[in-house]
């Protein structure tokens, strides 16, 4: 059976595959979500959630979004390189001169957090900078809590150099069936922005919902919405998937590298977690925990081959992992294996991985690491990233 994979380089062991078709049908589809006036950010931090920050932001770009938010300055300078021109929000803290720096010279627009902060920025800007102003409604990280919000805008609103582009906060339970703190976190912005209007301060622009808060409902959408994993085909909570199609954009791959027969009694990779209770044919596959499967899964999991499910065994290793094949005959070396994602019948969802290790499938995504290259698939000229 021959295999063969546009943009994989034969002597690739493992490598994620980036759907940009289906990234391009979930921005579409959640900008369908949204009124004409609220614009959508694409929040692409930590790589774009393991999926190439840069690729992900121009498949946004190119299909509705119009903002994008990155964690670090690093990541905005990342994506200013590949001459990305869309205005990028630094969600993470930013603090020193060098920080204030980076942001003006690569045009940047920070999140402001404290009074100390912005204090500093206005000290060392020397031309006005859009900055956006965060508010602690009930995540309890970064921003002044509620009660003291319009105190720290009015404050900021007087500081030189300082142009409030936005006033925003950040949701802690949107993904919970029960929307009651949602709304809470809500009532204390709307209270925020009653004071300062109190206080003749013009409204800025307003944002508050992340994915699970966006296909919430218009109510949360305001001006703006952030939305990450719901772009990368990931559901917040499985109450969404009535809301929207999402197609999940990423799927794992590895190579088989050797298969054999071992007797009845054979204890199999370190420990001997599992044990043959009759003559098993193993299949090594190329793939492991520091690639991004999570060792916790160890007897726990299975693979895709020839569209069937196969059960892994053993511990996970670094780099492979094995695979009881018996119930499929005459595998070949080389051959493919899904690791995640879908091949005919069989599918292996992020979502299932989430589930089985009692994590989220943020996790899961920003977990594949980049020994593994990203390939694009579905794209009008597939490549590696
Ligand atoms: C401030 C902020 N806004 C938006 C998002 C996007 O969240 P989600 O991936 O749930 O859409 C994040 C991600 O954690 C965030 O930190």
């Amino acid at each position: 059976m021959k295999h063969t994979f546009p943009g994989t380089l034969a002597c690739e062991r493992a490598w994620v595959n980036i759907d940009l078709k289906a990234l391009a049908n979930n921005v579409r589809e959640i900008k369908q979500q949204l009124l004409p006036q609220t614009a959508l950010m694409a929040v692409v931090k930590a790589d774009g959630y393991g999926h190439g920050a840069v690729t992900v932001s121009q498949t946004a770009l190119n299909n509705g979004a119009t903002w994008l938010g990155v964690a670090t300055i690093v990541e905005g300078i990342e994506l200013r390189k590949a001459d990305i021109q869309a205005p990028i929000l630094v969600l993470g803290a930013t603090h020193t001169v060098q920080e204030i720096e980076a942001i003006v010279r690569w045009q940047l627009e920070p999140t402001l957090c404290s009074p100390e902060q912005a204090l500093t920025f206005s000290r060392h800007l020397h031309h006005p900078l859009p900055v956006h102003l965060k508010i602690d409604t009930g995540m309890s990280r970064l921003g002044p809590i509620w009660q003291q919000g319009a105190t720290f805008i009015e404050f900021v609103a007087r500081l030189p150099q300082l142009t409030i582009a936005s006033i925003y906060s950040h949701l802690a339970t949107a993904d919970d069936p029960d929307p009651s703190f949602m709304q809470q976190q809500q009532t204390r912005l709307q209270d925020v922005l009653s004071r300062i209007q109190a206080q003749d301060i013009p409204l800025p622009k307003l944002h508050l919902a992340n994915s699970a808060g966006t296909l919430s409902g218009p109510q949360f959408h305001y001006d703006l919405v952030r939305v990450g994993l719901a772009l990368y085909g990931l559901y917040p909570a499985p109450q969404f998937q009535k809301t929207v199609q999402l197609q999940p954009v990423m799927q794992v791959k590895a190579r088989i590298t050797q298969i054999k027969t071992l007797p009845a009694g054979t204890g199999v990779s370190y420990n001997h977690t599992y044990t043959t209770d009759h003559p098993l044919t193993v299949a090594v596959v190329a793939i492991g925990y520091a690639d991004g499967v999570p060792r916790a899964l160890s007897n726990q999991m299975n693979v895709i081959i020839r569209g069937r499910l196969a059960p892994q065994i053993g511990a996970i290793t670094m780099d492979q992992l094995m695979v009881n094949v018996s119930a499929f005959p005459n595998l070949q070396v080389g051959e493919v294996v899904t690791i995640l994602g879908q091949d005919g019948e069989a599918t292996i969802t992020v979502e299932a991985w989430a589930k089985a290790l009692d994590t989220i499938s943020y996790e899961i995504v920003c977990g594949f690491k980049h020994r593994l290259p990203r390939i694009l698939v579905n794209s009008d000229i597939p490549h590696r990233l």
